[in-house]
């Protein structure tokens, strides 16, 4: 275990996890890193990796359901420092530790457009990249120009959009962390810019069950159809487990009320699945991540 002291000024032994989540639920971290450049965090997924050590990359806590009651041996890496952003015309740079909302209420501000159907997307800017995160007025990945990757050989690379390969809440990018992202942007009317995101925050407050902790979507939507729609349809909104209950509000959000622990929301994720794959054979994939204190 060299990297606990060869990083040992970037390491805080025995974090509490939930405060990170949006869900408010997860144990402690063992090891929680927190590296204040690239180069570092580099360099340190690299160290890990040489003693096959695997770790785990918290963004912003959105989409990540925790297991709480545990102390998680699998150090934490976290990117809250890498949070600079730059804009130099209608070239950004954004840290991966950038608040989502951050960069669309900054750049809207600046006139700049491109980000401003994702208004209301939770998060980091890292994992909103690593997850193409986006809705139905479009996705992260479509003004993303490059990435700035620490990959697992110790190199900090770019690479450019085409080899990040975004696809529907998803990327092909190599094994590593993503620390920045350069957008290119168009010129807008700051204005019209923060009335349209305005109106997108709106539209979801309407249908999504904003007010309680949750992670989003759980599920992806399947090819053509709609997860929500489909919990709907078979009959499961409002269906409780202890804290935790499928939102009345819209069937792809589970919420926790208050006291919900991970065995809670992790039950009701399998009946939704058992359901959807016995009554209308349909394979739901997840969205969110899972992350139990052992194995992936
Ligand atoms: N619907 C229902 N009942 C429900 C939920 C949805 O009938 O309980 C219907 C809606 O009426 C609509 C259709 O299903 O006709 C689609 O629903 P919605 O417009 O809410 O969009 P979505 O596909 O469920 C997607 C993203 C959201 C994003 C919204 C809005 C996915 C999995 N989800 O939701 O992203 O906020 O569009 O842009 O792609 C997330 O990724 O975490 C997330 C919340």
């Amino acid at each position: 275990m060299s990297w606990r002291n060869d990083f040992a000024d970037i390491l805080t032994e025995g974090r509490d996890l939930a405060p990170l989540t949006y869900y408010r639920i997860g144990g402690s971290a063992r090891w929680f890193f927190e590296p204040e450049d690239a180069a570092t965090a580099a360099r340190l997924v690299a160290s890990l990796v040489a003693e096959g050590q695997r770790y785990r990359v918290l963004g912003g806590g959105a989409n990540v359901l925790i297991e709480d009651g545990v102390v998680h041996e699998i150090p934490f890496i976290h990117l809250g420092h890498l949070n600079q952003l730059h804009v130099d015309g209608l070239d950004v740079v954004a840290g991966a530790g950038v608040g989502f909302p951050r960069l669309v209420r900054d750049l809207t501000a600046d006139g700049l457009a491109g980000c401003e159907g994702l208004a209301g997307v939770p998060g980091h800017v890292g994992g909103a990249c690593a997850m193409n995160a986006g809705g139905r007025h479009g996705e992260f990945g479509d003004v993303v120009e490059w990435v700035e990757l620490a990959s697992e050989t110790g190199e900090v690379i770019a690479l450019g959009r085409d080899e990040v390969g975004f696809r529907y809440r998803g990327t092909s990018l190599p094994p590593g962390l993503v620390t920045a992202v350069s957008l290119r942007m168009k010129r807008g009317e700051a204005s019209e810019l923060r009335a349209f995101s305005g109106r997108v925050l709106k539209e979801k407050a309407a249908v999504q069950p904003l007010r309680l902790p949750s992670s989003g979507c759980v599920f992806k939507n399947p090819q053509g159809g709609s997860a929500g729609l489909l919990v709907e349809d078979l009959g499961l909104k409002g269906l409780r487990a202890g804290g935790a209950e499928i939102s009345a509000l819209h069937g792809n959000f589970i919420v926790n009320h208050g006291d919900a622990t991970f065995a809670d929301v992790v039950q009701l994720i399998r009946h939704i699945e058992a359901e959807a794959l016995s009554q209308r054979g349909v394979t739901l994939e997840r969205e969110m991540r899972i992350w139990p204190s052992e194995g992936f």
